[in-house]
Parts: structure tokens; sequence; C-alpha cells
């Protein structure tokens, strides 16, 4: 078992949205330092503010493809949570940055962490890797039906550091998330999104559109539940594994919307529905979360009321500010 308290630990993509959770958490566990590095392409330095009043963190703007500067940040680490990846949106939309930072920068941090002999490696995986489900619960054996150039690169990084462990022996642990949901959240990203353009409609006491029947679905886990993932990964003695985090049930847009209606108080306005567009390249998610449970003891601990509600407060503080 690795004990975190007075660990020194990096975090790439540490300022972005589950990174900068992973940072909190690594802190309440006792980390002794945390170096957070990211280029802020999409990470914001606001997330990391309360992480940074301990005075044991250390924020770098800086690239994961810039090997000097990966090598130097890794010198004297114990633990490398390596979050940092660019969208699945922008990964189609530059496919050769998008090899370069997800491959190749995954790369480069991995052989920093090899030759700074870094205790253990966390590394972040997608639910993407599955593709279209070919049956539910998904489980860790689900083959991977992906299509997508950032699933393919989420099984390429799966493989490279499995490579790694093989050749190196470096101990490693990679999680799928699913669709991960909370304060400081992607409010464009391609599943979740929809929650920030619901809250924006009922703000303006509009309707939320619901694009097809709303049976489409989500596995949503909350962003704490993840990071508290990382944190379990990075004090077992676990290595050479992947692992899902979900929370084991499906929610469907309708269920989502009815849920936000309830808590904004509009449960008296009923959901538009408009013809589908294709934005949502996977149509269902269910994760198996039994493996992680066994293995590494996780639960998901936040319930999507509790979640949903911990994102209302967080945009109106958001909107508020800005
Ligand atoms: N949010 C989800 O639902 C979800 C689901 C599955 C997997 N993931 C994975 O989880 C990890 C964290 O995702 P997130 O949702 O927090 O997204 P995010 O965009 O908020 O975090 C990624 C961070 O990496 C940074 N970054 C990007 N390219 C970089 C580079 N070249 N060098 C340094 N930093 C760079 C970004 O600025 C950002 O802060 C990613 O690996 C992502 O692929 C996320």
């Amino acid at each position: 078992m690795t004990d975190l308290n007075g660990a020194r630990i990096l975090v790439t993509g540490g300022a972005g949205f589950i990174g900068s959770y992973i940072v909190d958490q690594a802190l309440e566990a006792g980390a002794a330092h945390v170096a957070v590095v990211d280029d802020f392409v999409r990470g914001r330095p606001e997330n990391l503010a309360g992480a940074r009043a301990t005075g044991r963190v250390e924020m770098l703007e800086g690239d994961i493809c810039d090997a000097a500067l990966i090598d130097g940040l890794t010198e004297g680490r114990d633990i490398v949570f390596h979050q940092a990846a660019l969208r699945i949106t922008q990964c189609a939309e530059q496919p050769l940055r998008a090899v370069q930072v997800m491959i190749n920068g995954t790369q480069t941090v991995i052989e920093a962490a090899v030759r700074h002999k870094v205790s253990r490696v966390i590394a972040a995986s997608s639910a993407s890797v599955y593709g279209e489900p070919s049956y539910f619960p998904i489980d860790e054996a689900h083959p991977f039906n992906n299509r997508t150039l950032y699933g393919a690169a989420k099984v390429a990084n799966e493989q490279i550091l499995r490579s790694y462990n093989e050749m190196y022996g470096m101990d490693y642990v990679m999680l799928r998330y699913f669709n991960a949901y909370g304060p400081r959240m992607d409010i464009y990203g391609v599943y979740t999104e929809v929650i920030a353009r619901w809250l924006d409609r009922l703000d303006r006491g509009e309707a939320p559109v619901i694009f097809g029947d709303g049976q489409q679905s989500m596995d949503m886990v909350y962003v704490g539940d993840i990071a508290r993932a990382n944190i379990l990964a990075a004090q077992s003695d676990v290595t050479d594994d992947v692992f899902n985090v979900g929370s084991a049930t499906e929610t469907t847009l309708r269920q989502l919307c009815e849920l936000l209606l309830d808590l904004t108080g509009h449960a008296d306005l009923a959901p538009l529905h408009e013809p589908e567009r294709k934005v949502n390249p996977v149509r269902r998610r269910l994760s198996s979360i039994d493996r992680i449970r066994a293995k590494l003891g996780y639960e998901p601990k936040t319930t999507l009321r509790e979640g949903l509600q911990a994102v209302i407060e967080w945009r109106k503080a958001s909107l508020c500010v800005s």
C-alpha cells in the first residue's frame, strides 16, 4: 500500500475538470507537494484556487510533449496522475495534434516516470474505448468497438502502459471513466453539455429541449467519485490493470431532464422534443463496476440528485462572478 501522506505528486492536466479534483483529494490525503502541468487549452487556474491556497501546489503552464519540462517535473515524484488529453471533438478536428498529445505526450510522461523510478502511474482512459456497446452492463472484457480517434488514442495508451509494465516493470493502473459531471465540468462536452444547455433555457423560463425520444442514456459519475477512484488506485498495490469508473446506473436524457426540472423548481415545464441530431456517438451507456469494487474498494458515493444540486450551485456562483 502506497501512503499518500508526505508523497510528492505530479498531475498532468491538473488544472482541468477531473485533474483539479485529484489535486484537491491528493492534498486531503496528505500529499506534501503537488506539481501540476497544464497548457490551459481547457484547464483554468481558478480550478486550483483552493488547492494553491494550501501552499503545497505548484502550477506550471506547459505541454506534456515538452520532454525536458516533463523530465524535470517528474524527478523526485512518487506518483504521477496522467489526465492531460484533448477532448473528443478536438481530436476529430485536429488529428495530427491529437496523436501528438494523446499518444506521444503520454509516452513522454511515462518515459520520464520510468527514468525517475516513480512508484506508480495512474492514468485516464475512457468508456469511449467500448464504442457502441455489444452488451450491458459494460464490463472491462467488453470489446473495443470504438470508431473515434480519441478512443483509439485511449486504447493505444492502455497498450503502451501495459508494454512499459512488461519492459520496465512500471506499476500503473488505468481508469476508464464513464460520463463525468460535477462543478468545474466542461459545458461544451459531447455528452454532458446538455445539462448546461437546459439550465440556460430554464434561467430564461423556457422549457428544455430534448433531441430525439429522450431514451438515449448515460452512466453519469460524479467527479469527486472519479477522483477518489484515482486516489484508491494510487494507494493500492494493484498494478497492470484497467478498471471502469462509473455509477453502474443508466440515466436517460428524459430522467436527467426531469430531475433538473425538479431541482430548479420548474416541475411545471414539460420538456419539448425535437428531431434527434447525431451528436452523441453512442446511444446507451451502463457500466459494470464489479471489478473496481472488488479490487480497489471503490463505491460511487454521490447520488445524481446531490451531484446535480452541486452543479446548479456552482453554476450560479460562477455566473455571479463573471
Ligand atoms: N470528462 C469526461 O467525461 C471524461 C470521460 C472519460 C475520460 N476522460 C478523460 O479524463 C481526463 C481528464 O478529462 P477532463 O474531463 O478533466 O477534461 P479537461 O479538458 O478538463 O482536462 C484535461 C486537461 O488537460 C490539459 N491539456 C490538454 N492538452 C495538454 C497538453 N498538451 N499539455 C498539458 N496539458 C494539456 C487541458 O488544458 C485540461 O486542463 C482526460 O484524459 C479525459 O480524456 C474524461
